[in-house]
């Protein structure tokens, strides 16, 4: 689909890279030439995830541990990107945090814990790789992953979608302030791609539950990393130049047909809340440990 190359020469940074729906959009751009770094708060995870780029394309990846709730740790790995490897050429903001959960058991940690990494992290990477490309009187291009709920709101997982709604109105709002020095924004709304993050927090425990919103969608299919990744690479290519402030839905229609997700949670009672509970809390107790101390 792509010309050999076409990100030959070109610096890539991909937040929450070592994993999911980043990692797939790291190899389509890692298989098109791209230098890419990755960044996310395990180190193990993150070198494992180079070495298969490095391996599979030959690519050249840089790895960041850090967590993009800190603006200041946001801003190190930017400034050691800069001068220790050079200017980034594209930032795609894909890490995200979310579990599902009835809106009035969340506690303000819980409602921190995922709007300070979707909403707030989001903006400190998009600035800090901003005000760089402006200082330096270069171009650059954001990408950010939003979700489908910006259009269709989503019930039990509120502060991810107020998050994703708020990067999507960044992306509309510096795609017009950003835009006369060179740098363009857009952003790319996904249906449901299984990755193991996601899957986990948000169906905990009911895989079938997919293979329906897959029968259900207008394609009778669930979405994949190389469709992400095509068009991630689609909108980063400089050709792609007139492409700025634009969220692009890519879920096989599914949105239009369905609607909101989690609607079969409307159902669940006390007990059932629990169990997700505490099948989410393990898995971040379990991603935790790979963390290490913090
Ligand atoms: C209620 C919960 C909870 C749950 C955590 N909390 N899980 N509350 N129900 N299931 C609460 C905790 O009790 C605590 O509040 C607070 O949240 C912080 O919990 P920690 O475990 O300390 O947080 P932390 O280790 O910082 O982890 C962040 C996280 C975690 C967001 C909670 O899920 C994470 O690291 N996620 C990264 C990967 C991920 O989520 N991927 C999926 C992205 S999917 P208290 O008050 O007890 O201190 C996505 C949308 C895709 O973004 C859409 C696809 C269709």
């Amino acid at each position: 689909m792509f010309k050999d190359n076409l990100f030959a020469g070109q610096r890539v940074l991909v937040t929450g890279g070592g994993t999911g729906l980043g990692f797939e959009m790291a190899k389509q751009l890692a298989a098109l030439g791209a230098e890419i770094h990755l960044c996310g708060r395990r180190a193990g995870v993150l070198d494992e995830a180079a070495e298969q780029l490095r391996g599979g394309f030959g690519a050249t990846v840089g790895t960041h541990a850090l967590d993009i709730r800190s603006p200041q740790a946001v801003d190190e790995m930017m400034e050691r990107i800069w001068t220790q490897h050079g200017p980034l050429d594209a930032l795609v903001n894909n890490a995200a945090g979310n579990f599902i959960s009835r809106t009035e058991d969340l506690s303000p940690n819980g409602f921190h814990a995922i709007s300070d990494i979707v909403f707030r992290g989001t903006f400190y990477a998009t600035q800090a790789a901003g005000k760089r490309w402006i200082a330096g009187g270069r171009g650059g291009s954001v990408l950010s992953i939003v979700v489908t709920w910006v259009t269709t709101g989503s019930p039990f997982v509120v502060p991810s979608a107020m998050s994703k709604a708020g990067i999507d109105v960044m992306t509309k709002s510096l795609a017009v302030e950003w835009g006369p020095k060179g740098i363009r924004l857009n952003a790319i709304a996904p249906g449901v791609i299984p990755t193991a993050g996601a899957t986990g927090r948000l169906r905990p425990g009911e895989d079938n539950q997919q293979d329906q919103r897959g029968r259900e969608n207008p394609t009778r299919r669930l979405g994949t990393g190389e469709d992400l990744g095509r068009l991630a690479a689609f909108l980063l290519a400089r050709e792609s130049s007139w492409i700025n402030g634009q969220t692009i839905t890519l879920d096989g229609g599914d949105a239009l047909a369905n609607g909101a997700y989690f609607t079969q949670y409307q159902d669940w009672g006390d007990a059932d809340w629990q169990a997700a509970r505490e099948r989410i809390q393990a898995l971040n107790a379990a991603d935790k440990a790979q963390r290490g101390a913090e």
